[in-house]
């Protein structure tokens, strides 16, 4: 039997998942590939840690030498995260001609020149199936099976630890920090959950997609990103009131030579297909000038989903490690001449729910009116909801026609400095 060794490093919940899985499946593997995947080391930084009872003992190890000076472990698996040490054991292990997998997305989208620079230097196979999307295969999707065409368009749910938090939220009234602390209990958060909150997460998801399915490398420094952290459950209401769900979404398009790359919470309509997708399930939703739309659905986070996407890394560079060959398939180019194209989001038009605290007086409605028109904004709806039994403030929802935001941008402040505006307005994009 031909078995191939694997390191890996870091033993959370991908890395257990990993193990889990090879020790289930590694003789379905072995049967369908004539290679079998064998786990023989597992870097951890505390060997005290209380570890799984049946994963024998002599495969940990504290030392990462072990790893890289053994030409016995041709493939190494980084599932630490983090940038470091997660950053230089990937280049160390590549610069050792070995074929790495990682899961890591923030060492791709902030280092991914250097890290897929060494790769095709050194003719190794660098895997990151599981780095975007989880257990859904987007990565080799848009590497092979779209390989043929001109993407457009790519609009997904990125991140599953926020589509968490904004389904619990709104289906069972859960506060933000509850549903975080059960996201977090799940597996699905990073180790700083302020990555997946405030967008970074999935900024350096979507500056992965862009870079593959454009062909050129898409710095992360250039995607605009907000986060989740102002959406209250009285947002996620009245937008439903007004038949929309509002997700955390992540946007590549390219149009002619404009590139719009960015992450925002997003209104989308209820009847949207991406509307139906909840809790810790991500989803893509791909045009291409060929394959016309396509949508990928699945799992985004947790133990189980994101192991079957390093396992069908491992079964890749084992499979290079067996012809001895140097990988087909390239990695997205160094030049970065579509950055230039990058649209400023000040430029681009959205419609927008709006949500203002106001005082409940006479001509209030009036003034905010008057300052949208000015710089061309023009109202769609409007609902002011209840008046308040004591003189305070009420909330004033609207949604507006096309502007565009640098224009948004000004009124809102001025509107922000009527006497009779109580707090900062909300502002989220909607698309439809
Ligand atoms: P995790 O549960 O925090 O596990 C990280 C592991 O790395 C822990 O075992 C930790 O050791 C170990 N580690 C940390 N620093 C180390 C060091 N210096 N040397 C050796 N080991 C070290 O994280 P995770 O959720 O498995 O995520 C791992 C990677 O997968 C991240 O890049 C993450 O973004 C990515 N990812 C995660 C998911 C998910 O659903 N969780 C999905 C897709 C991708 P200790 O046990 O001693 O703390
Ligand atoms: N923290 C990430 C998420 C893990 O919630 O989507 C999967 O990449």
């Amino acid at each position: 039997m031909k078995e191939v060794n694997i390191a890996l490093l870091g033993f959370g919940t991908v890395g257990k998942g990993v193990y889990e899985l090879l020790e289930k499946n590694a003789p379905l593997i072995y049967q369908k590939t004539g290679l079998y995947p064998r786990i023989k080391k597992i870097l951890v930084r505390d060997l005290n840690k209380i570890r799984e009872k049946n994963v024998p003992s002599n495969l940990f190890t504290l030392n990462i030498e072990e790893i890289l000076e053994d030409d016995s472990l041709p493939v190494v698996c980084e599932l630490i995260g983090g940038i470091n040490p997660a950053k230089e054991y990937v280049l160390r292990s590549l610069q050792k001609g070995k074929h790495v997998i990682t899961a890591n997305k923030a060492i791709l989208a902030e280092f991914g020149d250097e890290i897929w620079k060494e790769a095709s230097q050194q003719k190794s196979y660098l895997g990151f199936e599981a780095s975007v999307g989880g257990g859904i295969p987007i990565i080799k999707t848009l590497k092979e099976a779209l390989i043929g065409n001109k993407i457009k368009s790519i609009v997904g749910i990125v991140n599953g630890t926020t589509n968490y938090i904004l389904t619990r939220m709104l289906e069972n009234n859960l506060s933000f920090k509850e549903a975080l602390k059960e996201a977090q209990a799940k597996g699905y958060a990073e180790a700083d959950p302020s990555l997946d909150i405030k967008g970074w997460d999935s900024a350096h998801k979507i500056s992965i997609l862009a870079s593959l399915a454009f062909g050129t490398y898409i710095s992360f420094s250039k995607v605009y990103v907000e986060g989740i952290e102002e959406i209250d459950l009285l947002d996620l209401k009245f937008a439903k009131d007004f038949g929309y769900v509002i997700k955390l979404l992540a946007f590549a398009q390219k149009d002619k030579n404009r590139l719009e790359i960015r992450v925002h919470p997003t209104l989308i309509p209820e009847n949207h297909v991406l509307a139906s997708v909840r809790l810790n399930y991500n989803a893509f939703y791909i045009t291409g000038d060929f394959v016309g739309d396509i949508l990928l659905y699945g799992l985004g986070a947790g133990k189980e989903p994101t192991a079957s996407a390093v396992v069908s890394d491992i079964v890749s560079a084992m499979e290079y490690t067996n012809l001895k060959r140097e990988p087909f398939i390239k990695y997205p180019s160094m030049d970065k001449s579509l950055e230039k194209f990058l649209k400023p989001i000040e430029e681009v038009e959205f419609k927008y729910y709006i949500r203002f605290s106001a005082m409940d007086k006479p001509g209030v409605l009036s003034k905010i009116s008057g300052i949208l028109g000015k710089y061309e904004i023009s109202i769609a709806s409007v609902v002011q909801i209840g008046r308040q039994k004591k003189k305070g403030s009420v909330p004033i929802v609207m949604l507006t026609h096309e502007s565009k935001e640098k224009n948004l941008r000004k009124a809102l402040k001025e509107i922000d400095q009527l006497e009779v505006v109580t707090a900062i307005t909300k502002k989220i994009r909607i698309w439809d």
